[in-house]
């Protein structure tokens, strides 16, 4: 039988949402090599389900590993996200320094001590490309790589998003950490 597009359409995006475990109980090894032609793949992070919530996994892991892992990595409930540093996706996040673009919400996230890390806009206030930041710990500026603009990590002097601003600071959001998890406040 021949789908119509609205239908393939409308299977393509369950299959997106329920892929893999479900999809593979439900309909077998067909759906299963559907899904992986079909789940979406965001900069090389892995495994994410919906908007909701994120399973863990990162550059460094197998795609098995990540099927196994049945441990949201992060929660997001209106403005807030809730990040499980304990799960390798946030791997990046261990050491003062380290830094990782989270594209699936849109945040550039850097660890400054400890206790803190701070979570940024990842949209480059110049054109608004998310997905070209590199990171300076000795600057501590972010540069974006599409017409290679650097923005600050201080508050104050915002440059917001597609602003078309080619210097200030990356627009911050509120972030605490308890007990390994880490909320962001958009
Ligand atoms: S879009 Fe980022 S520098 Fe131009």
């Amino acid at each position: 039988m021949k789908l119509t597009e609205d239908q393939q359409n409308k299977r393509r995006e369950f299959l997106t949402k329920v892929c893999p475990t479900v999809a593979f109980a439900l309909f077998g090894v067909s759906f299963l090599e559907a899904c992986s032609s079909d789940s979406p793949s965001d900069e090389g992070a892995t495994g994410v389900i919906d908007s909701s919530s994120g399973y863990g996994g990162n550059d460094d892991q197998s795609s098995d590993d990540n099927s196994s892992n049945d441990t949201p990595a992060y929660t997001v409930d209106g403005d807030t996200i809730t990040a499980d540093l304990e799960n390798p996706f946030f791997d990046n996040l261990k050491n003062v320094g380290g830094w990782m673009n989270f594209t699936e919400e849109g945040v550039l996230l850097l660890r400054t001590s400890a206790t803190q890390i701070l979570a940024f806009d990842n949209c480059c206030p110049h054109a608004g490309t998310s997905s070209s930041w590199s990171f300076s710990a000795s600057s501590s500026r972010f540069t974006c790589g599409n017409h290679g603009n650097s923005y600050g990590t201080s508050q104050g002097g915002t440059a917001n998003c597609s602003s078309g601003q080619t210097s200030g600071n990356l627009a911050r959001y509120t972030t605490t950490i308890n007990d390994n998890q880490l909320t962001i406040t958009k």
